[in-house]
């Protein structure tokens, strides 16, 4: 409600200067470094700058508007060019706090987003490849990205666009032709099938004609050979299956699972567009369409016929503009596909529609160990559903050291485990790299998700119990700086969730519950909370229980449970 307030007297402010001054103004509203200088500050520089009259006439009439306002300012004084406001904070940290408890989990709630559609493609492991570190940063990032524009009310479609076609099947295809077994297979479908890739390059290094059955064994597929689209069907499959077991322990799920595969027969529309718009060319029996100097042209069409990703993703993305109606279609995929995305929108561009500029790439880094790219590619192949069983377990670890005698360990171990890995990874604006270290991830002090899971058991125990009397708010300690710290951040939710999904970045979520949760720390080392003064008793809790609601709402939104304990 700062922030509110702050919001209010921006157009108040801008009203005011356009009624008596006929001008249109934008204010800046900001809040001082120095809390001792005032609140909130209102800067005149660009002000006077616009309407060219001496500072301490714009100084003076800009005191004079706020004081006509009638809001919950108490006093104000001036210093320079700025305005510089103080505000009944009792007042104002009662109305923050009972509105939070009031709203419990709705609270932070936007409408930014009211009768708008976002398609979100995230995860979209490969068939047949296992489940790469990549697609788990997909992954989280994209569930999140979806739990906050739900927040901010956007209708939302969650698309896992499996990477289930194009010619690595048909590689699959021969090899498995030539040294296949399907029941070998059955017993360990990714690690046998990256097996047989594998061996289709080692071979494919000495007898390069191997490449070209290939490419033949693609094109049978697109021409719906029913043999081989039966096999296909059956990898598919038994692929999946990988990769949903790291859904179910996620707890995460799609509206749709159309991968490329399914867009198939929907390429032919599309690159039938494009020639009768004149954008293909031929270049050396393959189709191209020129994007300009800037980018390389995209490759639409090989010599002999087989379709592209991008002819899949062109075809896709007029699919779902069609059947989806979205407003913003955003893809989470790693950097590496940056020049993907924007041929993909230049295509778009060129082809004469205008939702090109919804089109939104959300990159994505590398994860690090020891500084250097984690890899799970060729030999070395990680199962990524170990690596979080290990988490996991690790967890469980430190619970039996920690908690022996408490109810649900595995349960709670496994949303403990969970949390390490979300949150080390969500924590980092997402174009950066990340160092993956399971150790760190899974401290119960520093910046990690069970720290977070922490700090609300520790909440949920000093509620425990305890009745909460809100006649009994004695909103004179909320006039406190360490009280009042603890009401601005509650504050700031909404403002926080809206420019996470601005940005599309759910960092600024989890970089936030890291502030709001020392400060709550930091607040409950200096005061005690369960005092026996009534009113104070009250106050403490009303503003304790507002911090864990924000709390386990915030880990929400970014796929981590929160905990009653641990
Ligand atoms: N399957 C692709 C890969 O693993 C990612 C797909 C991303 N989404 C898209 N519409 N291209 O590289």
């Amino acid at each position: 409600m700062i922030e509110n307030l702050k919001q209010e007297i921006k157009n108040k402010l801008e009203n005011y200067i356009k009624e008596n001054l006929n001008v249109e103004v934008s204010i800046v509203v900001e809040e001082p470094k120095n809390s001792s200088l005032g609140d909130i500050s209102v800067p005149m520089f660009s002000i006077v700058k616009i309407l060219r009259k001496p500072m301490p006439e714009i100084v003076a009439m800009a005191v004079e508007a706020i004081k006509s306002f009638d809001l919950p300012i108490v006093d104000i004084k001036t210093v320079g060019a700025y305005v510089n406001l103080f505000v009944d904070k009792a007042k104002l940290s009662k109305n923050i706090i009972l509105d939070c408890i009031e709203k419990e989990s709705d609270y932070g709630k936007s409408e930014i987003g009211l009768g708008k559609n976002v398609t979100l493609d995230y995860s979209s492991p490969n068939i047949a490849k296992s489940f790469s570190i990549g697609h788990l940063r997909s992954t989280m990032i994209g569930n999140s990205l979806k739990l906050i524009m739900k927040k901010c009310s956007y209708n939302t479609f969650a698309i896992n666009y499996l990477g289930d076609w194009g010619t690595q099947f048909g590689k699959m295809i021969v090899a498995f032709k030539k040294w296949g077994n399907k029941d070998v297979i059955m017993a360990d479908p990714i690690s046998e099938l990256t097996k047989l890739y594998v061996k289709f390059h080692v071979e494919a290094e000495k007898n390069p004609s191997l490449e070209d059955e290939a490419r033949e064994a693609f094109r049978q597929m697109e021409l719906a050979n029913p043999e081989y689209l039966e096999l296909w069907r059956w990898i598919r499959e038994e692929s999946l299956k990988e990769s949903k077991q790291i859904y179910d322990l996620l707890e995460i799920d799609f509206d749709s699972y159309n991968g490329e595969a399914f867009y198939n027969d929907k390429m032919d529309a599309v690159v039938d567009e494009l020639e009768s718009k004149n954008l293909l060319v031929l270049d050396n029996g393959a189709k191209i369409v020129n994007l300009g100097d800037d980018i390389p042209p995209a490759l639409i069409k090989r010599s002999d016929g087989g379709s592209l990703y991008i002819t899949r993703d062109l075809a896709a993305v007029f699919y779902r503009k069609n059947e989806y109606k979205f407003d913003k279609i955003l893809y989470v995929v790693g950097n590496e596909q940056k020049l993907h995305f924007v041929q993909l929108k230049r295509l778009v561009e060129k082809m004469g529609y205008d939702f090109a500029n919804q089109i939104e790439h959300v990159n994505f880094g590398l994860y690090l160990t020891d500084g250097k790219k984690a890899s799970t590619r060729k030999g070395n192949v990680v199962k990524l559903y170990d690596v979080l069983m290990r988490a996991i377990n690790l967890a469980k670890e430190s619970i039996e050291a920690k908690n022996p005698n408490l109810a649900n360990k595995d349960e709670i171990a496994k949303y403990v485990g969970i949390a390490a890995i979300v949150f080390q990874d969500l924590k980092n604006f997402r174009s950066l790299d990340v160092e993956f270290n399971i150790d760190e991830a899974l401290k119960f002090e520093g910046q990690t998700g069970p720290y977070l899971q922490y700090t609300s058991v520790r909440i949920a125990s000093i509620l425990k119990n305890q009745e909460l009397d809100l006649n009994y708010i004695d909103s004179k300690l909320f006039e406190r700086e360490h009280y009042f710290e603890l009401v601005k951040l509650v504050s700031q939710f909404k403002m926080v969730i809206e420019k996470a999904s601005i940005e599309y970045a759910p960092s600024v979520i989890a970089k936030y519950l890291l502030n709001l949760a020392a400060s709550f720390n930091h607040f409950y080392s200096i005061e005690k909370i369960n005092v026996s003064d009534l009113n104070i008793r009250n106050t403490n809790l009303a503003l304790a229980k507002s911090v864990r609601i924000v709390l386990n709402e915030g880990l929400r939104l970014l796929g981590i449970k929160y905990l009653d304990e641990m």
